[in-house]
């Protein structure tokens, strides 16, 4: 099957990112937001970044251009019905994810095959909502979404193969580099990235170093581009536990249960970058200092 109409639903910090993509990379792309305040910021937001491609010289004025006549918005999810393949990034709640999918599977044509940017929900468990099991995939992207170049498409039990080579294929049709990744807590990325970030709070509670110190240990020690505690800062303390804790109760397992200095930091509200404190403080962006 080919790919030619793309349906993202979400514009947020993922959503308008993968819709960007989509559209850079060729493909008719039409986007799903609740109103259409969100849908024009999410837009903006996607100009800027191209905006900065042309500044780099990686694409020039006329395909920008182009590359936005190719994007188009809609606040009613039963004008995706002819895409044919349709990318769900809304919020990370399966509530909605299921009312989403509900829709568009009495909307859109048999053939449209669904996919789910979900980070932590189980693809089987957000598929139940839907008569075609067999057509549901994951594509998990990673943020900044036009710079990352990580897909993670993920099979379920019930995945026809070729609807997920066509997925793939999409994805490398994108530019980026797909890995084939399983319906398991966390895929492959956040099954390793969880417990660790989390592990460098522990050694952090048990006096290994301070927060500078093992930040700066793996960082020039193992060639990171960052320590636990600046990713953990970037990632979100609140995205992390809610991570952690759907893993934990996947696994049952110590490795991915939540430190208690983070529940304590995310209870306090204290999220990271995003909410300006977490395990820094941002209020000068190019000087983070510890807070703790
Ligand atoms: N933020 C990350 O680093 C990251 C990375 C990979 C995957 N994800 C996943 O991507 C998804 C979106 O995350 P995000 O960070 O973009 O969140 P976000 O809050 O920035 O964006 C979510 C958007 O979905 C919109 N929305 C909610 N219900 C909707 C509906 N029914 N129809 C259309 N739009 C709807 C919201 O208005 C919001 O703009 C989540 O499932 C998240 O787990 C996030």
């Amino acid at each position: 099957m080919e790919i030619k109409k793309v349906g993202v639903v979400g514009c947020g910090l993922m959503g308008s990112g993968i819709a960007q993509v989509a559209a850079m990379a060729g493909y008719d792309t039409l986007v799903r937001e609740v109103s259409q305040a969100l849908l024009d910021k999410g837009f903006t937001g996607i100009d800027k970044s191209l905006a900065k491609f042309v500044e780099k010289g990686t694409v020039s004025a006329d395909d920008k251009r182009a590359i936005i006549n190719r994007l188009s918005g809609t606040t009613h999810l039963e004008d995706l019905k002819d895409c044919d393949l349709i990318i769900e990034a809304v919020t990370e709640n399966l509530e909605t994810k299921h009312l989403t999918f509900r829709t568009l599977d009495s909307a859109c044509k048999p053939d449209t095959i669904f996919a789910s940017n979900t980070s932590s929900l189980s693809i089987t468990e957000i598929l139940a909502a839907t008569k075609r099991p067999q057509r549901f995939v994951g594509l998990h992207f990673f943020n900044p979404v036009p710079l990352m170049k990580l897909v993670e498409v993920v099979r379920t039990v019930v995945t026809d193969p070729a609807v997920y080579e066509t997925v793939f294929k999409f994805a490398e049709s994108l530019g980026k580099v797909p890995v084939r990744a399983r319906d398991t807590g966390g895929f492959i990325v956040n099954r390793l990235l969880v417990p660790y970030l989390l592990d460098a709070v522990r050694a952090y509670e048990e006096g290994a170093g301070s927060i500078v110190d093992i930040d700066n240990g793996m960082k020039l020690g193992c060639g990171y581009p960052m320590g636990p505690f600046t990713l953990l800062d970037f990632v979100g303390l609140d995205t992390t536990y809610y991570i952690a804790n759907i893993m934990f109760d996947e696994f049952k397992e110590k490795r991915f249960a939540s430190p208690p200095l983070l529940k304590r930091l995310v209870l306090a509200g204290h999220f990271g970058k995003k909410t300006g404190r977490g395990f820094y403080d941002w209020s000068d962006p190019k000087n983070p200092k510890p807070t703790l």
